[in-house]
């Protein structure tokens, strides 16, 4: 059975039992604690914890998943991928333990002609949590089980939560018995390889916080339902009923396996430390291409960091088997041929994701030449020194600074017969782990408390009215004080306010919070920022300018019009240039995000080089036009499905059953999911201005301009800064950039000759320098200051010809002032030397003076230092030192 079968049987069973059939959403969590999805009920978070009201009693979806905690079992054991596909069926305060048990073992062994999944109940074998007698005692009434096939473990295996505050629950595991062939008898409790888990039924029905491990956390109480969340593995599934012996032989990642043996040269099969390469491989090149296709893009943090490190393995990997070249190019099109009839995107952006995959595989190779590189000269370096062992600290460095993993690093000293400080390196590692850990937590901490939000989310959504209106008059719901409800705030307390409707808008999608007061009976607040701290609920941070305001008392939200007015030119202003860059730059340059406030925006987007001037100017130059032209904007809210085949961008992270807005500007031109306030026609934006283009990591780039009256001032005092140049310089303005380089070059030839006229007139002084020698023991001194010089090297030729002149014994020190600071060049003759004088002593002597440092060599050295009064004290220290040397 292919694997995309074995979902379609699945969701066609839920659905008979109905369960609405909802879409995955993208493996992007929306949840900042979570990178990514990793369960499948991640996107149910918010109704499981009774957040929102779920829209369905009871649902049913195959859920993409990324887990990378676990990245060093891939490819070793059979059910490991850091990619994979959680079927589930959900209940919402519906039904509980005895349905979902009920329908679990029905689907489960269903003969495979009557639409089952065909599982003899022999191979079955389940789990309950320990004191879960409920969930015992249906299995044994359900299906029948015999008492030694209900196993009873504890809260490390048998209670599910994603590890942070929230709901979680009891659970009860399926497994699949696959024979004393693959281990030990005993049931699921002895062994997980030859006991393959393939469901997890999990009773949620707690809240939990305080999580330090899986069985240490404490309950706070019961959720609002009692729910269901079951999590059955597709790919565990595939390869039972696929007859293969682990996941990454199955139908969807086997062609990688193949395409990476091909490349290899190897067989599979073979050799076991290759075989795991081969399935790392497979997995990894799997999980990134689903990555990328859900819009992650390789970087050194977070999501991006993870896609990173995935390929960088899976590179790594193909290495140990023996391919230095590139390999991306065929492995993530074999990939993409085994994935795209399940989704269909990965051969839709294909141009793009393949655009991500070679320049982050060529990318890596470079990395590994250059770490190779250090890495031979340390080891180098340490035979050298009669070392026979490279310092944590070295491959640490080479790990943190260029990537470069541990294990290879090892491989390569221990080639070179050497070994590497391995627990030095663990610790500097572990250290690294708690600061990442400390920032993680104290994030986490921010997150975790949305419960305050709960109640008035649970009295629905608000309603925003400001697409159409500015002013609204509502209630006040609720008022948070240091985010605990109160029923009152009075003056000159600042507050979140939620009421029923609002026309002011949370800041979303790039475009910042509207400014504006709320008004009612005796009281005035004034808005300061306004988000929505959970879906569907806008709450106002205001402070209470006037008055008092209490819950249930009428409210009207007043939106600042001018402000909005232009933040919302900015926001469409943001649509044109977007669209003007895939004009120019063609569908690749996809959104990587934006920010849009009366009268500026700022729009990052995928693309490696920097855009030419030629480019900048086409894409204003666009964007403007679309102005000119006075294009209509119109918004349709549509279903996902509806905003999908019109062709919409941006449609990462939607969640089915959500209505989506579409925004188009001049029809499908300009076509973006948006839920932001727009103009109602693109001449009201009035004018849009570039004025910065720059990168923001490796493959972003950003552009900025401002817009509408902003953008009109800058050019204004651009106009009058070329104004004040066209009259200074008596030059009209098209002529005025020859004039000006014409100006520069004449300046430098200026310059040039006074220089020359300078160092005649330094030639001039040689006859008297010379003369001024003094004897001093077996030496003839000369230790002047010559003035104002254009450069050392000046001073430097006078000196040496003063020495010329001067004769045997010459000990020349010159000091001068050179671009407003002291230099002292110190230059001695044969005899000189020959007698003990060292001008690189002497120069030094002269720069400690100087508050500087200097030296060189024992014929010409040179000193300098910042206070250019201390001269003659320089020249001074000349003379004291030289005579030292003489006594
Ligand atoms: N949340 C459970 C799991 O991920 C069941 O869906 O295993």
């Amino acid at each position: 059975m292919k694997t995309a079968e074995i979902a379609q049987r699945y969701l066609d069973y839920f659905e008979k039992n109905g369960h609405t059939i909802v879409p995955s959403t993208s493996l992007v969590s929306d949840d900042p604690a979570l990178l990514f999805v990793i369960a499948g009920m991640v996107p149910f978070i918010p109704y499981l914890s009774g957040d929102v009201p779920a829209p369905f009693p009871r649902a049913a979806d195959n859920q993409k998943c990324i887990r990378t905690n676990d990245i060093e079992e891939v490819g070793k054991t059979p059910r490991h991928g850091t990619f994979f596909q959680m079927l589930g069926n959900w209940s919402f305060g519906d039904y509980f333990k005895e349905g979902a048990i009920r329908y679990a073992w029905e689907l489960l062994t269903t003969p495979e002609q009557d639409g089952g999944l065909g599982f003899d109940p022999k191979d079955l074998w389940v789990t309950v949590y320990e004191e879960d007698d409920e969930a015992h005692d249906l299995w044994r009434e359900i299906a029948g089980l015999p008492e030694e096939r209900i196993q009873r473990l504890g809260k490390d295996t048998n209670y599910w939560s994603t590890g942070l505050p929230g709901p979680a629950g009891p659970c009860s595991e399926i497994f699949f018995d696959r024979g004393p062939a693959y281990g030990i008898d005993g049931g699921p409790a002895t062994d997980d390889d030859r006991y393959v888990e393939i469901w997890n039924l999990v009773f949620m029905q707690y809240e939990i916080t305080d999580v330090r491990s899986k069985y240490d956390f404490q309950i706070v109480g019961e959720l609002p339902a009692k729910n269901v969340d079951t999590g059955m593995g597709l790919e565990r599934i595939a390869f039972l009923k696929q007859g293969v012996d682990n996941m990454y032989e199955i139908d969807q990642v086997r062609p990688v396996l193949d395409a990476a043996v091909a490349l290899s040269g190897k067989t599979y099969g073979a050799d076991h430390a290759d075989d795991v390469r081969f399935r790392v491989v497979a997995d990894h090149v799997r999980s990134s291409l689903m990555l990328l296709a859900d819009g992650v893009t390789p970087s050194n943090e977070g999501r991006g960091y993870i896609l990173r490190r995935l390929m960088r393995r899976a590179i790594r990997a193909m290495r140990l088997l023996g391919v230095e070249g590139p390999t991306f190019a065929v492995l993530f099109s074999a990939s993409r041929d085994a994935m795209k009839e399940a989704y269909p995107e990965v051969a839709a952006d294909w141009p793009r994701i393949s655009q991500y995959a070679l320049a982050e595989e060529a990318t890596f190779l470079r990395t590994l030449a250059a770490g190779s590189e250090n890495l031979d000269a340390s080891i180098a370096q340490a035979k050298s020194s009669g070392g026979s062992e490279l310092s944590g600290a070295e491959a640490f460095l080479l790990h943190d600074t260029y990537g470069f993993p541990i294990d290879l690093t090892m491989e390569i000293v221990e080639e070179a017969g050497l070994t590497v400080d391995r627990g030095a390196f663990d610790t500097l590692m572990a250290e690294q782990r708690a600061r990442a850990k400390a920032d993680a937590r104290s994030r986490k901490r921010q997150l975790a408390d949305t419960s305050v939000y709960r109640d008035l989310r649970g009295r629905g959504e608000t309603v925003f009215t400001g697409y159409t209106d500015l002013e609204t008059a509502s209630t006040v719901l609720g008022i948070l004080h240091d985010g605990v409800p109160v029923t009152r705030a009075t003056e000159g307390q600042i507050v979140e306010v939620i009421l029923a409707e609002t026309a002011l808008y949370a800041e979303s999608g790039g475009q910042v919070a509207d400014k504006g007061v709320i008004v009612g009976p005796g009281y005035e607040l004034e808005v300061i920022d306004v988000q929505k701290p959970v879906p569907g609920l806008i709450s106002h941070t205001a402070l209470v300018t006037t008055g008092e305001v209490g819950v249930d008392q009428p409210a009207t939200t007043v939106v600042d019009a001018v402000n909005r007015r232009a933040a919302q030119q900015a926001h469409s202003a943001t649509h044109l240039v977007h669209a003007a860059l895939r004009d120019t730059l063609g569908k690749t340059a996809t959104q990587a995000g934006s920010l849009n406030r009366a009268g500026y925006l700022r729009f990052d987007f995928s693309w490696g080089q920097a855009l030419s001037d030629a480019t900048k100017s086409e894409i204003e130059e666009i964007a403007n036009n679309a102005v000119q032209g006075n294009l209509e904007v119109t918004t349709r809210v549509l279903s996902l499905d509806e905003a999908k085949a019109a062709g919409a961008m941006a449609l990462f992270g939607e969640k089915y059953g959500e209505t989506v807005r579409m925004v188009d500007i001049g029809g499908p031109w300009s076509r973006e999911l948006c839920a932001g306030t727009h103009v109602t026609s693109s001449s009201e934006i009035g004018l849009i201005s570039l004025i910065g283009e720059s990168s923001v990591g490796a493959s972003n780039r950003r552009v900025e301009a401002l817009v509408g009256a902003d953008a009109f001032r800058e050019l204004a005092t651009e106009r009058a800064i070329v104004a004040q140049l066209s009259t200074s310089l008596k030059t009209p303005k098209d002529q005025l950039a020859n004039r000006i380089a014409e100006l520069s070059a004449s300046l430098k030839a200026a310059e040039k000759k006074i220089a020359q006229f300078e160092a005649k007139a330094l030639e001039g002084r040689l006859p008297a320098l010379a003369a001024s020698a003094t004897a001093t023991g077996p030496y003839r001194l000369v230790a002047e200051s010559i003035g104002t010089a254009a450069s050392g090297d000046d001073v430097r030729s006078l000196a040496l010809q003063v020495r010329e002149r001067v004769g045997a014994g010459a000990v020349v020190a010159l000091g001068a002032e050179v671009s407003g600071r002291p230099v002292v060049i110190v230059a001695t003759d044969e005899t000189a030397r020959g007698a003990g004088a060292k001008a690189g002593v002497l120069a030094k002597a002269a720069a400690s003076a100087l508050g500087g440092g200097g030296g060189g060599r024992d014929d010409v050295a040179q000193g300098g230092g910042a206070d250019v009064s201390a001269l003659p004290a320089a020249l001074a220290a000349v003379g004291a030192t030289l005579e030292a040397t003489t006594a």
